[in-house]
């Protein structure tokens, strides 16, 4: 159901490559409202991928670039200018990726190769988006830019490897260079930092089904899927939030405020069964 959030504004959403991602549910949802916008995803993405389909429903531009390549991003604020007629309101960053996690690298033995190839695609590419924008001058005062990012960033979470490190950055630079985009531009940069959800990315991750159903019974609210995301998204792109920025924002259904849950404890303890002394009591080790 549509309110017209968004009417009137300009949008470029990075990083849609078939339906079940992430930026596919936002780009859905931000048209609803009443945005007009461009997609953006790498050349081989663009080939490999369904985006194509989206364009066309969406009556979208898609421009394929490479998010590590300045020159690429220039681009793609140029054209998204010209055939939206006039400056950017919002930017999704929904983009991530880890060789070390992809050839199975343990955290203890990364190639250093790929973990700047994993910092490059899954962080710096913020910082550039960010800078080609501002030097451009291509997002509108109030303009309102969203990473997506992951709470391993803060809790370490197994097996989510050097991607842990990259959506810390992520968070810091939404941080830092939402201070002087803000003092400058009253640009708004935030991170939204989204439960586990079954995406291609997501299915990287090793033991992503238990990591989804540990979550799901954990957070009172259970997972938050990636059509939620793109609600949460559609309300920070809106005017409605004026005032927030450099946050990184929980949208988990409460899972990381939580550290133990009625059902976990019983779980836990049931765990211990086999550990009790004959009078029941456990038997710690
Ligand atoms: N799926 C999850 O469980 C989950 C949870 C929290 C946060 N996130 C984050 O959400 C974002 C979107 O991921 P998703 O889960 O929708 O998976 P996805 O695989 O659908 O999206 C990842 C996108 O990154 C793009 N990409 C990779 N390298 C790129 C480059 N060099 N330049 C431009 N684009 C590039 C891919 O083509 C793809 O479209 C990522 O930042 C991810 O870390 C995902």
């Amino acid at each position: 159901m549509s309110s017209n959030l968004l009417k009137g504004k300009r949008g470029i959403v990075f990083g849609a490559l078939n339906d079940m991602s992430i930026a596919w549910k936002v780009a859905e949802r931000v048209v609803e409202e009443g945005a007009t916008i461009t997609l953006s995803n790498t050349p081989l993405a663009v080939r490999m991928g369904t985006t194509n389909e989206l364009a066309e429903k969406l009556n979208a531009k898609l421009i394929p670039a490479d998010a590590t390549n300045v020159e690429d991003l220039k681009q793609v604020f140029t054209e998204s200018m010209d055939v939206l007629g006039g400056k950017i309101d919002f930017v999704l960053h929904s983009i991530g990726m880890s060789p070390n996690v992809r050839k199975k690298r343990a955290y203890d033995d990364l190639d250093y190769e790929m973990l700047n190839t994993t910092f490059d695609i899954s962080a710096i590419s913020f910082h550039k988006m960010l800078q080609v924008a501002k030097k451009m001058d291509a997002i509108n005062e109030w303009g309102s830019v969203i990473a997506l990012t992951y709470m391993a960033a803060q809790r370490t979470v197994v097996a989510y490897n050097d991607m842990a490190d990259a959506k810390a950055l992520l968070e810091s630079i939404a941080r830092s260079f939402g201070y002087i985009y803000g003092r400058e531009h009253n640009v708004r940069i935030n991170t939204i930092s989204q439960s586990p959800t079954v995406t291609t990315a997501g299915s990287g991750v090793k033991g992503i089904d238990s990591l989804l159903d540990f979550s799901e019974r954990m957070s009172p609210l259970g997972n938050a899927t990636a059509s939620d995301c793109a609600d949460y998204c559609v309300a920070m792109f809106s005017d409605l939030t004026r005032k927030v920025t450099m946050q990184n924002l929980f949208h988990d259904g409460g899972f990381s405020s939580m550290a133990m849950s009625y059902r976990a404890m019983q779980q836990y303890n049931k765990s211990f069964d086999e550990f009790k002394d004959e009078n029941g009591n456990i038997i710690y080790g």
